[in-house]
């Protein structure tokens, strides 16, 4: 097959959603209707597997399949779907930002009752950072939840994005009759807990059918008027808009009940783009191209202390990789050997013996591969929209030993270049700041500081709101800040400044007082 059919056939993605609204129901019954795994029914039970470090890891621990990784690749329909996992509950990080910065697609899923969510909003503003399409599903409609035009409004709303409906969902709850799908002009039949995971959904063809009406009673005038409503008033589908992240095809269903999701599958591998060609430094690379070149988005510990062997996700942008090739680390300016990557396959994980552009590879090494790292057969590419975020949480670093503060140091540098935290370093005093978007990310770093660098240390709250990266044209302009601020003033792991703001008011005053410094709350990699 070509390099150019094997780019065709690949999808990479992540699901987003707040957690509950279904994500890793989804994701698992994307593995049943893609075949990766045959355990058919519903997952029950799964709170007692909660506590768990992953939502794969939780579904590990009930199916007992292989999935304990951020990365699933497995077939659906003639394609190669490559799931980057986003995760949800407690172990949210900047992983989950990053990541969405390596997928090419996302879909995103919302509870019905409870509609647009903070997290939504959140992931959903950095799919912004890069032109990412958005498939919708709102989920749960075996259950009352809020009316769908209303869902439809606030996500326009909210999210700043038009919506076009595939699928209208006719009555919710007990009333749960089925959806009609507007471009096929047929009704799909929900049978409670009767749909099967992967198998023909009933359905029926058009409004008209005298079954229908008997079958949906008044809940028939209310999909005639409210899909008359969406069709004259609403969006039409148009994959142009949808590509260019505009607008997003939203599907209702019930993803615990296998119902609603075939529609939605079958469209997404359809009109969800393949790998696209990614920005670099000197120039756009094209997924077909010959030579391999790709960028890390992701660094995972092993699971083994003993040993500091971390995972690299490289995220191929072109190229091929074949078992044992030579690839440059532009970074390190080194020419590495790479026998051993490995693949994400759902029901394995494997050595992998090639991989295309969307595919994630694993590389071993002992922490000289950081986030944003590039890799190529020699040219020089760096890919940018790696991003670090503002973090929304900050700690200062108390350390029990002063003796051990250049330990320390080591320490949290090379945990900043795994992406496990950001450090920032006041100008006016030799405080060590962590900054995290999740709580859980403290904890692993005080873990790791002490198994791996033998530092105890302890975290105290500060002072500071949020982060922003000033820049200025004028560097004089830049360092009179920095000197009327100082206390405020940090450089972060990278030498960049940053102002560490106490309040939102506080930012908003320093703005207004610096109209020549511009306050970013991204800063790119490189
Ligand atoms: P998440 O990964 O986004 O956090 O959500 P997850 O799939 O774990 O789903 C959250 C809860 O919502 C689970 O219930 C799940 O069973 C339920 N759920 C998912 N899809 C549907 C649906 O279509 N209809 C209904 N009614 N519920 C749905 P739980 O009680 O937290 O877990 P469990 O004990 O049922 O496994």
């Amino acid at each position: 097959m070509s390099t150019a059919d094997q780019v065709a056939k690949r999808r990479t993605f992540a699901i987003i959603s707040h957690p509950d609204a279904g994500k890793t129901t989804l994701t698992e019954k994307l593995l049943l209707f893609g075949g990766a795994i045959q355990l058919a029914g519903t997952v029950k039970g799964r709170k007692a597997a909660r506590h768990a470090t992953s939502d794969w890891m939780a579904m590990e621990q009930q199916r007992g399949i292989s999935v304990t990784t951020s990365v699933m690749q497995f077939p659906y329909a003639e394609r190669i779907m490559n799931l980057l996992d986003t995760p949800g509950h407690e172990d949210f990080s900047e992983d989950t930002y990053r990541t969405l910065t390596a997928v090419d697609s996302a879909l995103m899923v919302i509870d019905a009752a409870r509609g647009v969510e903070p997290r939504t909003i959140k992931l959903m503003e950095v799919t912004r950072l890069r032109t990412t399409p958005i498939c919708t599903f709102i989920n749960k409609l075996d259950r009352d939840g809020r009316p769908p035009l209303e869902l439809l409004d606030e996500i326009e709303d909210i999210l700043k994005i038009r919506c076009a409906p595939i699928t209208w969902p006719i009555g919710m709850g007990r009333q749960f009759r089925g959806v009609y799908h507007l471009l096929e002009d047929k009704v799909h039949l929900y049978h409670g807990e009767d749909n099967e995971a992967g198998g023909k959904e009933e359905t029926i063809a058009g409004l008209d059918d005298p079954r229908l009406a008997e079958i949906a009673g008044q809940d028939l005038d209310t999909l005639r008027e409210e899909v008359e409503l969406v069709q004259a008033a609403g969006h039409g589908f148009d994959l142009d808009e949808y590509r260019a992240g505009r607008l997003t095809p939203v599907f209702f269903g019930s993803a615990i009940n296998n119902f609603g999701l075939q529609s939605l599958l079958d469209a997404f591998v359809e009109w969800a783009p393949p790998p696209q060609p990614r920005e670099a430094q000197s120039r756009a690379v094209e997924p077909g191209e010959d030579k391999l070149a790709g960028f890390v988005f992701k660094i995972q510990a092993n699971m083994d202390p003993q040993h500091r062997d971390r995972i690299a996700f490289l995220r191929l942008c072109s190229g091929r990789y074949t078992k044992g090739m030579k690839m440059r680390h532009l970074r390190a300016g080194k020419e590495i050997r790479v026998n051993d990557a490995i693949t994400f396959m759902a029901n394995r994980r494997g050595a992998a013996e090639d991989a295309w552009a969307g595919d994630i590879i694993g590389i071993h090494n002992h922490g000289t591969i950081a986030i944003g790292d590039c890799f190529s057969e020699g040219e020089d590419l760096r890919f940018s929209g790696i991003p670090n975020f503002a973090p929304e949480l900050f700690q200062r670093v108390v350390l029990r030993d002063p003796l051990k503060a250049k330990a320390l140091n080591k320490g949290v540098d090379q945990l900043c270049e795994e992406g496990a935290t950001q450090v920032f370093r006041p100008l006016h005093n030799n405080d060590v700041i962590l900054g995290a978007v999740g709580v859980l990310q403290f904890d692993v770093v005080a873990e790791r500081l002490r198994t791996e660098y033998g530092v105890s240390a302890t975290f105290e709250a500060i002072d500071v709101y949020t982060a922003r990266w000033i820049y200025a044209d004028d560097e004089r302009e830049l360092k009179r800040f920095a000197d009327r601020n100082t206390p405020g003033v940090a450089r972060d792991h990278g030498g960049a400044l940053v102002y560490l703001a106490a309040s939102r008011v506080k930012l908003d005053l320093t703005q207004e007082r610096w109209p020549d410094i511009r306050f970013e709350s991204v800063r790119e990699q490189y």
